[in-house]
């Protein structure tokens, strides 16, 4: 269980929510949680809130009286966060959010208290749950600041858009430029970008590659595909907001993939496994993967396990882009 939602839980039972409608911000089935509607931009997470009943949206819109908020890992996405929260609650109505101490709890709870004053915090689990009202005005130059950071804007030096809380928002990834510069021009027919985020890799092959008819990018995160969609021309791009481990609906002529290899804040090698099992079983016959990964990550003896050869094209003291056919 998420340790700052079950601090959100404990904080709710000592200071109950008002009566009226709820939103999610990052919703999270709990079964302690008063009923919602949710907002969950990754679909691993949005998948488990719908199995366990609750209702979604994609786009919060309207009023409501109170609001929860369990904030990713990005600072601007959090501070974005309390804006929205504050432009969608009723007057006077309750904003409550929670952290865990490590993604600087203290630190946001200061932050939000520059805005409005704070009217309950509760430390437990190592996390911290905090209040606001929306009784009093909240101060309008903080609001318009952190409004204006949650808006996407272009890595700069390029024209590829992001947008907070998405991954590597502020910059091109290195892996996956490194793993750029190795895409063939030979690429060709139905191509598969496997955790796509916001589009750098696809656009690249696209460019390199003309004989690439379609391709078909992957990703969990709402957010990303929203700005990949913006960043990759019309016509040869497909978008799908999906969770690569529990596999893909088609076969491909090859496979491009950063795979993660971090779920929530820790390290998680089995979800890089897992993307490497999906797109060994999504090749044609004939089709290759295109990797890249840490140097350190176990990647080959997953794939030889899997019945693939593989060869290092490149390797250098932090990456490794691996072939595999
Ligand atoms: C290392 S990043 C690479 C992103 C992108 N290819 C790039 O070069 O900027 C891995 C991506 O996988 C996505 N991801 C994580 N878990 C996923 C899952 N289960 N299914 C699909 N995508 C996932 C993340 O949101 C992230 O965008």
């Amino acid at each position: 269980m998420n340790p700052a939602l079950e601090t959100l839980v404990f904080a709710l039972r000592e200071t109950p929510l008002q009566p009226g409608r709820t939103l999610f911000l990052g919703a999270q089935y709990h079964p302690d949680l008063p009923e919602s509607l949710g907002y969950q931009p990754l679909k691993p997470l949005a998948e488990a809130c719908l199995s366990a009943g609750m209702e979604l949206t994609d786009q919060p819109a309207g009023k409501f009286t109170n609001i929860i908020f369990l904030p990713g890992k990005s600072k601007e996405e959090t501070l974005a966060g309390y804006a929205l929260a504050h432009d969608l609650l009723i007057p006077g109505g309750t904003f409550i959010t929670a952290l865990s101490n490590t993604s600087g709890a203290s630190r946001f709870e200061k932050e939000l208290r520059r805005a409005t004053p704070i009217i309950a915090s509760v430390s437990k689990n190592k996390c911290r749950a905090f209040t606001a009202s929306n009784t009093e005005a909240w101060n309008e130059d903080i609001l318009r600041s952190w409004q204006e950071i949650a808006q996407p804007s272009p890595i700069s030096g390029t024209d590829f858009i992001t947008r907070p809380g998405v991954f590597s928002a502020s910059r091109i990834d290195p892996g996956s430029e490194l793993l750029a510069k190795f895409l063939p021009p030979s690429l060709h027919g139905q191509v598969a970008d496997l955790g796509a985020g916001w589009g750098y890799l696809s656009r690249i092959a696209l460019e390199k590659s003309p004989k690439i008819s379609a391709i078909h990018l992957f990703e969990a995160d709402s957010r990303s595909l929203s700005c990949a969609r913006e960043n990759l021309p019309t016509g040869k791009a497909a978008f799908h907001w999906h969770d690569v481990t529990t596999g893909l609906p088609e076969k491909y002529d090859h496979i491009i993939t950063n795979p993660p290899f971090h779920s929530a804040q820790s390290k998680d090698l089995d979800l890089g496994k897992a993307f490497i099992s999906t797109a060994v079983s999504s090749l044609k016959r004939g089709g290759s993967l295109y990797l890249v990964a840490n140097r350190q990550l176990p990647y080959e003896a997953h794939l030889s396990s899997l019945g693939l050869r593989s060869r290092p094209i490149f390797e250098d003291h932090a990456y490794k882009i691996i072939f595999s056919s």
